[in-house]
């Protein structure tokens, strides 16, 4: 009777090593050599030690096509299961591409659907870390259904619990699309590409030649294509990563983030900030560091960091409350509002919104990029979507304009007219229809070329528009502008206000759902 038991034991003890072996030490090997963890290493980075709980250990695909009864490998090529990270719950699956190349069949399928769901009903976030030959070539539609069910999931999870990707292979195909609807998509330098074509396709359509790193590796879709959120330099510093984006996040829709502990007073006064941004309005800062300045610890997670660099995306803390940072970068293009500038910030201002993070918005922009490109990629429709996402939002919404705020831009970048709540200015903030210098030309145009010294007489009346709009102070008078601040205050004047705000509530008039511009 004990020798059954034993035996029975042991069978449970070869199962699990079998299933912790995945692919054999060969296809381990492999892994290695090209720059990658295994699955299970990677999750042993990603969450707290001795926190992970798996399921679906010993699932197998069912297939017996192309010699796939020869090819059962207990897990079937991903690893699901719950940890945690900093103590809080979280879902993950990890591909073992070390298992038929990671590849992804019904069997497999059903293991991420059934974390999906869970993550969903319990309402705690989910990490997909995907490395992956895409659908199972031997297992054909049933594989393809099996990506399908994974994507109406990640839908329907939208906007109720945090979904981060983090591609760790390759993500080629229709594939790329779950990581596609969901919130974050880190990438790491050298071994992630994601893409619908690849190279060869590429070259045999549009005979253009490239290849898959410069297609679509993290570099290129962190700073190009946008559709990385992190591009980082290894697996160990994703993970890192990863781990304190979600410390920005509460767990689903129905939570607050977490409130955290800091030193930093949150009535620190910012003295640095009196003088930090330049008299001249042509002058470029950098708007980063000014946020930096006045934000918990000086600490910033940038979203976006390399994409559209004209405008700032961050989570940040003041006071140990998240918030969610809008800012123009006069850095780089002047802060001017593009298309990427528009998307990046409305994606990011939605992303804020659904998960109960106040947004502080900070105004520096000479308005909406000019030019026949800009118009013809539809600088209409997407410099709409930042204005829906602003004026959607309900969260509270702090504005704080520290230079130019011109034209079309002022009224997008989180404006009092749709519904910010507190609309701070600095006292170097110009808010007109436009610069001074193109404004003189238009209204004082006949005036200037009928005076005696033309050149004299423009500079006379830029100088008298400078003085009655270039300030504060008219939007101040109509109430537009809450209160103009010295910079140094700005910390515990947005503290105060989001202590204010805390319990905000602004509901939206009932529909099935809005119609953004996409
Ligand atoms: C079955 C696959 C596979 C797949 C890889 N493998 N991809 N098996 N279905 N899709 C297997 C290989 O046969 C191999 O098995 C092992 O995984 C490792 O693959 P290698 O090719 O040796 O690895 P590597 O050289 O690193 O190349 C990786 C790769 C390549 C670039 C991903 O495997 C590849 O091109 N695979 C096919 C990619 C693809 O076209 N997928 C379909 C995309 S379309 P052995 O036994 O030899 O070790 C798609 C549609 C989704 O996914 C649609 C959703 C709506």
């Amino acid at each position: 009777m004990a020798s059954k038991l034993r035996d029975r034991a042991n069978d449970l003890d070869a199962l699990n090593e079998r299933a912790l072996a995945g692919g054999g030490a060969d296809q381990v090997a492999r892994q290695h050599a090209q720059g990658k963890l295994t699955a299970r290493e990677r999750l042993d980075l990603l969450l707290d030690p001795d926190s992970f709980v798996e399921l679906d250990r010993f699932v197998v695909h069912q297939c017996s096509e192309f010699g796939m009864e020869q090819k059962r490998v207990p897990g079937d090529g991903v690893v699901t299961g719950h940890g945690t990270i900093d103590g809080r719950k979280v879902f993950v699956f990890a591909q073992d591409f070390t298992v038929l190349g990671g590849s992804l069949g019904p069997a497999h399928a059903s293991k991420i659907v059934k974390i999906l769901d869970l993550a969903l009903s319990v309402g705690a976030p989910v990490i997909g870390l995907c490395d992956s030959g895409g659908a199972r070539i031997q297992e054909g539609v049933a594989a393809l259904g099996g990506y399908a069910e994974i994507f109406y999931r990640n839908t329907l999870a939208s906007g109720v619990i945090p979904q981060i990707s983090v591609i760790l292979g390759p993500s080629a195909g229709g594939a790329v699309y779950s990581p596609a609807l969901t919130d974050f998509v880190f990438m790491v330098e050298g071994i992630s590409y994601m893409f619908i074509t690849g190279p060869d396709v590429i070259k045999a359509v549009t005979h253009e030649q490239v290849d898959k790193e410069a297609l679509g590796g993290a570099e290129t879709h962190a700073t190009t294509s946008g559709v990385c959120h992190f591009g980082m330099p290894d697996e160990a510093s994703c993970m890192r990563a990863v781990r304190t984006l979600l410390s920005y996040l509460p767990a689903n829709n129905a939570e607050d983030p977490p409130l955290t502990f800091s030193d930093d007073p949150p009535g620190r006064l910012v003295h640095q900030l009196d003088d930090f941004v330049p008299v001249d309005s042509h002058e470029p800062y950098d708007m980063a560091e000014l946020v930096r300045l006045l934000v918990d610890d000086g600490k910033l997670c940038m979203v976006h960091e390399r994409y559209a660099k004209n405008m700032v995306t961050a989570f940040a803390r003041i006071g140990g409350r998240a918030v969610g940072i809008v800012a123009n970068q006069p850095s780089h293009l002047a802060g001017v509002l593009d298309v990427d500038a528009s998307i990046k910030a409305a994606r990011f201002v939605r992303c804020c919104d659904c998960f109960n993070v106040p947004l502080v918005t900070f105004v520096d922009v000479p308005g909406f990029l000019p030019g026949v490109d800009q118009e013809h990629s539809g600088i209409i429709k997407h410099g709409a979507k930042l204005l829906y996402a602003f004026s959607e939002a309900t969260v509270p919404k702090i504005t704080v304009i520290v230079r130019k705020a011109y034209g079309g831009a002022y009224d997008v970048m989180s404006s009092k007219h749709i519904g910010a709540d507190c609309n701070f200015a600095f006292p170097t903030a110009e808010i007109a229809v436009m610069g001074p210098a193109g404004a003189t030309n238009i209204i004082f145009r006949r005036e200037i070329e009928s005076a005696e010294d033309p050149e004299a007489r423009r500079a006379e009346l830029l100088e008298d528009y400078r003085q009655r709009f270039a300030s504060p102070y008219r939007a101040a008078e109509l109430g537009f502008v809450d209160e103009v601040i010295h910079p140094r205050d700005v910390r515990h004047r947005i503290h105060a206000a989001l202590s204010v705000l805390a319990t905000k509530r602004k509901s939206l008039p009932h529909k099935k759902h809005g119609n953004i511009p996409l």
